[in-house]
């Protein structure tokens, strides 16, 4: 957690001008800056920024924020990542409330290796472009090959010296510490002196999504049989291999502007594509998708297509990481490239256009295609066709998400007429192996609930006894689908400023946010929590993160009471909002309900005037009867 200080440090000294001015560019018009909108494509500018308001606002689109959700929106960051890019920038030194030992060490050991990886690809670069070695050995490799100076500057490619140690002295002058050198893998420790592992290759560096390099991919120049075509770094601090997309910093714009990704497998297929014009491409090193690199994705678009040659055993290998893209909500196509050809020969062969043609003629659906795969390799084997069919009723029941309930019965029909069986029969499997994973949803849940509440016990203090959970609950409801309907006539929204009316916030900042809430619906403005990030005040902003995050562990009180229901409603992607709404409104006034008794009584044992004693018991009464209302309502939503 970074520490309130250093947020308050960071937030006043934001200048949005600069800040913006980093993607967009601004020009000056009287007080204002203008520029092209990077939310939708303009040709006229209508994208303004207010250095005085420190906020932009695009009259094309409508989008505006701050400084940090123009970060959030446009880099994809979360809060707290756009808070560090800002302290990077301003030199503001992140202080973390409880960050452990291990953990300082970590981030200082990572920026270590940040600044020496930075210096290692400016060597190699030099190297490559300015020595006699390097234009006349790598350089002209790289000529052949078809990459041209400005596409290898884009990229950082280098290129390392066949020479023993030229980069480990040029490291040790510039005072580099030698373990930490050590860990970049660029060097490795002979004879107790240091020596270059990459000598006499071609250097691509690869960076992470703020433009930092994490480490290097090494090959070698044409062919040689006895050396591995490849070297890279090895894991450490910040090279970490899982979370690794090539050529993502440069391609995440691209992706986001085309709505699709390309996924290659090489370093020289994604630099020759972009050299092409082809900017939206990714490389996984071939290996299977983890699920962090889908997510890294996925923070872009939702289409992934994966563009393989035909024989390659990357392809397998990609396929086997594909049920969790599945799960993830993306549609993923692959797209395999003939004739022993790779994206990067077959673009150079054929064009950036006649290459776009052909991706999207031969896109294909990757259930599909895996349906197609299995089943040749089948034959005409009894066992082996019904392993396929269970394979792929696996596979259909990982797409789970509401959105794309269609999509799944989509792919049953198609997927029943391709294996010739029964689609009722399919849909029944499916189920099947649906319902298996909830089972063991259910346990996960049940460990996680556990482990919850041992630690709920060490950190509950007894004596607050604050409503704050059920007004949080309120708000995560509203701000998440206020905008609903709840019946006929109501949205959500009407529905819980309605019930709520008569009982105010005990939280100040809670009634705060809720009274913005209200203001703006009532002014017809359809609020969202999204909406709402870009117009609030800081503390506004950060409490409706807290909340929208809190998402989970406040459903968590609905799981102990829903039972089954709720998870399955999850899984199956039905819409329980209206439950939702319900169940918290009436938890907030039972809650409530419950400091009034509360109040009374302790007024009741101290009142002394039998008019008062009868006017509380009365009261006592009351609620009473409200709270066995309440209770019984409640019986009947979780029934429903
Ligand atoms: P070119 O052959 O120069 O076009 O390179 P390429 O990037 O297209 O290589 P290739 O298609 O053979 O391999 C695809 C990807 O797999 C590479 O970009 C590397 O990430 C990875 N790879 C290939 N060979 C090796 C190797 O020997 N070692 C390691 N670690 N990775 C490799
Ligand atoms: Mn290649």
């Amino acid at each position: 957690m970074i520490t309130p200080q250093t947020i308050e440090q960071i937030t006043s000294r934001i200048d949005v001008v600069d800040v913006v001015g980093e993607f967009v560019k601004l020009k000056r018009r009287g007080a204002n800056y203008l520029g092209l909108c990077p939310f939708h494509g303009e040709k006229t500018p209508s994208f303004t920024v207010s250095p005085t308001k420190e906020i932009f606002k695009c009259f094309g689109c409508g989008k505006s924020g701050s400084a940090i959700t123009f970060l959030m929106e446009h880099e994809k960051y979360s809060y707290v990542e756009a808070l560090r890019w800002l302290a990077n920038r301003y030199g503001i030194e992140v202080e973390e409330t409880e960050m452990s030992d291990e953990a300082k060490q970590h981030a200082q050991t990572a920026d270590s290796l940040y600044i020496i990886n930075g210096f290692a690809q400016k060597f190699f670069a030099q190297q490559l472009f300015e020595t006699e070695e390097g234009r006349n050995i790598a350089l002209t490799y790289l000529y052949e090959r078809g990459f041209n100076d400005a596409t290898l500057e884009k990229f950082g490619v280098g290129y390392s010296p066949d020479v023993r140690d030229a980069f480990s002295k040029a490291a040790l002058q510039n005072q580099y510490n030698p373990e930490l050198l050590l860990r970049t893998g660029l060097v490795r420790s002979y004879h107790d002196e240091l020596q270059d592992n990459y000598r006499g290759r071609i250097i691509f560096p690869i960076h992470n999504n703020s433009g930092k390099v994490i480490g290097f991919g090494a090959r070698v120049i044409g062919k040689k049989d006895n050396a591995p075509k490849y070297i890279n770094t090895p894991e450490n601090e910040i090279y970490v291999k899982s979370r690794i997309l090539y050529g993502s910093y440069f391609a995440r714009h691209s992706i986001d502007k085309n709505d699709e990704c390309l996924l290659v497998e090489g370093y020289t297929d994604v630099v020759s594509l972009v050299q092409a014009g082809i900017e939206n491409v990714v490389a996984s090193g071939g290996t299977s998708l983890t699920t962090d690199q889908l997510r890294l994705i996925k923070k872009y678009t939702n289409n992934l297509t994966i563009i393989y040659d035909g024989d390659s055993a990357g392809v397998k290998a990609a396929l086997r990481g594909l049920d969790m893209a599945l799960e993830e909500g993306l549609n993923v196509r692959l797209v395999l490239i003939p004739d022993n050809e790779d994206p990067d020969s077959y673009v150079k062969k054929v064009g950036a256009a006649e290459f776009k043609k052909f991706v999207a003629d031969n896109k294909k659906d990757f259930i599909l295609f895996q349906l197609e795969i299995m089943l040749r390799d089948a034959g005409n084997d009894i066992n082996k066709k019904s392993e396929v069919v269970n394979r792929v009723a696996d596979s259909l029941s990982k797409i789970s998400k509401a959105e794309d309930f269609t999509k799944q019965q989509e792919y049953i029909k198609q997927c029943a007429a391709i294996l010739k069986i029964d689609e009722q029969g399919l849909t029944t499997l499916v189920n099947k192996y649906k319902r298996d994973s909830i089972a063991k949803l259910e346990k996960n849940q049940a460990f996680e609930e556990q482990k919850q509440e041992q630690e709920t016990v060490d950190t509950s203090d007894i004596f607050t006894t604050s409503d704050d959970a059920q007004e949080k609950n309120i708000l995560r409801v509203l701000l998440e689908y206020g905008l609903k309907n709840y019946d006929e006539e109501r949205t959500i929204a009407d529905y819980i400023l309605e019930e709520t009316a008569s009982f105010p916030f005990d939280n100040n900042d809670y009634e705060q946010l809720f009274q913005l809430y209200e203001t703006q619906y009532r002014q017809g403005l359809q609020p969202t929590g999204k909406s709402l990030l870009y117009e609030a005040n800081e503390k506004n902003q950060s409490l409706i993160i807290g909340i929208t995050m809190s998402k989970y562990e406040l459903s968590q009180l609905w799981d102990e009471r829903l039972g089954h229901t709720r998870k399955e409603q999850f899984i199956l992607g039905r819409d329980y909002s209206v439950q939702d709404a319900t169940m918290s409104v009436i938890y907030f006034k039972l809650r409530k309900i419950k400091r009034m008794f509360e109040q009374t009584q302790s007024e009741l044992e101290q009142a002394t005037a039998f008019d008062e004693q009868m006017r509380l018991l009365e009261v006592h009464k009351y609620l009473k009867a409200e709270e066995v209302s309440l209770t019984q309502q409640l019986g009947t939503v979780i029934l429903k």
